[in-house]
C-alpha cells in the first residue's frame, strides 16, 4: 500500500510555524530541498551567529550521518530530516543529556501520532522491535563552556519497506510499515518540536531527572541481556535502566554491582 506513495507532501515553513503551540524556543525555521547533512548547516548556521531556537528541516540529505560515523539514509520526501540548535546556557557534561531528553519528545510525539514506540540508550527509537528514528547531537564549546549543541533527528516516517536498503533489512522500519498509513510528515515534525519545547524546559529546570521517568518508561533494553562494547572491550550482561545522570546502568555477567556506562555501543540484545 506504501509502495506506490507519492512523495508530494513537502515541508512548509510556515505550514509547520502555523502548526507550533506559542511559547517555543523556535526563533527561525530554515526549510531546505537538499542538504548535505542537517546537522552540518545547523553547525554552520550556529558559526556564523544563527539564533538560538534555529530549526534546519531537509527533503532530502546527500550525505546523512548516524552516530558512530554512519551514513543515515535520507530520500527525498519520504522521511523527517530535522536539526535543532540550541544555546542553552548549561555546564559542558550536561550537555550530551540533551539527546535523551530529545528521545523521550520524540517518543510523545510518534505515539500522538498513534505508533507506539520505545527508547534504546542512548539515541535510538524503536517500533515493533526495529529501529525508526535516530538522534545526533553535537556540540561545540569554549573554555568550558557550551557553545551551542545541534540535535539533528532523522525520523523514517514513510519510507516504505522496499526502499529500506537491504543490509538494514530486519533491523530498520518507518512508522507508516507500523502504521499502515502514510503520516503526514508535516505533523508529525510539529508533534516533535512542541514536545521538545516542553521537555526542554522541564531539563533547564529540573535537569535530566525532571525527563528520565518519561525515558524510563519507555525504556527498550530495561532486563535484557545486551551484549556492550566500550573502550574497545566487550562484555555480554544485562541493562538496569539509567542513573540520573543519563548513563545506561550495565549488570556485567558474573558481576555483582551495575556500572554507569556514560559511553558505549550495545552491538546485540536478546529479547
Ligand atoms: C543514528 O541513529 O545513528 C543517528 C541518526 C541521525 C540522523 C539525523 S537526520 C538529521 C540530522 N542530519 C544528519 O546528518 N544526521 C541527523
Amino acid at each position: 500500500m506504501l509502495d506506490g506513495m507519492e512523495a508530494g507532501d513537502r515541508i512548509s515553513g510556515e505550514d509547520l510555524l502555523g502548526r507550533l503551540a506559542p511559547g517555543g524556543p523556535w526563533t527561525r525555521i530554515v526549510c531546505l530541498a537538499v542538504a548535505d547533512s542537517t546537522n552540518d548547516r545547523a553547525m554552520e548556521m550556529a558559526a556564523g551567529g544563527a539564533p538560538h531556537g534555529t530549526v534546519v528541516v531537509a527533503e532530502a540529505q546527500t550525505s546523512g550521518r548516524g552516530r558512530q560515523g554512519r551514513t543515515w539514509v535520507s530520500p527525498p520526501g519520504r522521511n523527517i530530516y530535522v536539526s535543532l540548535l540550541l544555546r542553552p546556557a548549561i555546564p559542558v557534561p550536561e550537555a550530551p543529556r540533551l539527546s535523551l531528553v530529545a528521545g523521550v519528545a520524540l517518543a510523545e510525539a510518534v505515539e500522538g501520532a498513534g505508533v507506539p514506540c520505545f527508547l534504546k540508550w542512548p539515541n535510538d527509537l524503536y517500533v515493533a522491535g526495529r529501529k525508526a528514528a535516530g538522534i545526533l547531537a553535537e556540540m561545540a564549546s569554549d573554555a568550558g563552556r557550551v557553545r551551542h549543541v545541534v540535535v539533528g533527528v532523522g525520523i523514517n516516517v514513510n519510507m516504505p519497506a522496499n526502499e529500506i536498503p537491504a543490509r538494514l533489512r530486519g533491523r530498520a522500519t518507518s512508522l507508516a510499515i507500523h502504521a499502515k498509513r502514510v503520516l503526514p510528515r508535516v505533523e508529525v515534525l510539529a508533534r516533535f518540536l512542541d514536545a521538545f519545547a516542553a521537555r526542554y524546559r522541564d531539563f533547564l529546570a529540573g535537569g535530566f531527572p525532571a525527563v528520565r521517568p518519561g525515558w524510563e518508561r519507555r525504556d527498550f533494553l530495561r532486563g535484557k541481556p545486551i551484549l556492550l562494547r566500550k573502550d574497545g572491550a566487550e562484555r555480554w550482561g544485562t541493562a538496569d535502566g539509567l542513573d540520573e545522570a543519563g548513563a545506561l546502568r550495565f549488570l556485567p555477567d558474573g558481576g555483582t554491582a551495575a556500572e554507569s556506562v556514560h559511553s558505549g555501543e550495545i552491538l546485540e540484545f536478546r529479547r
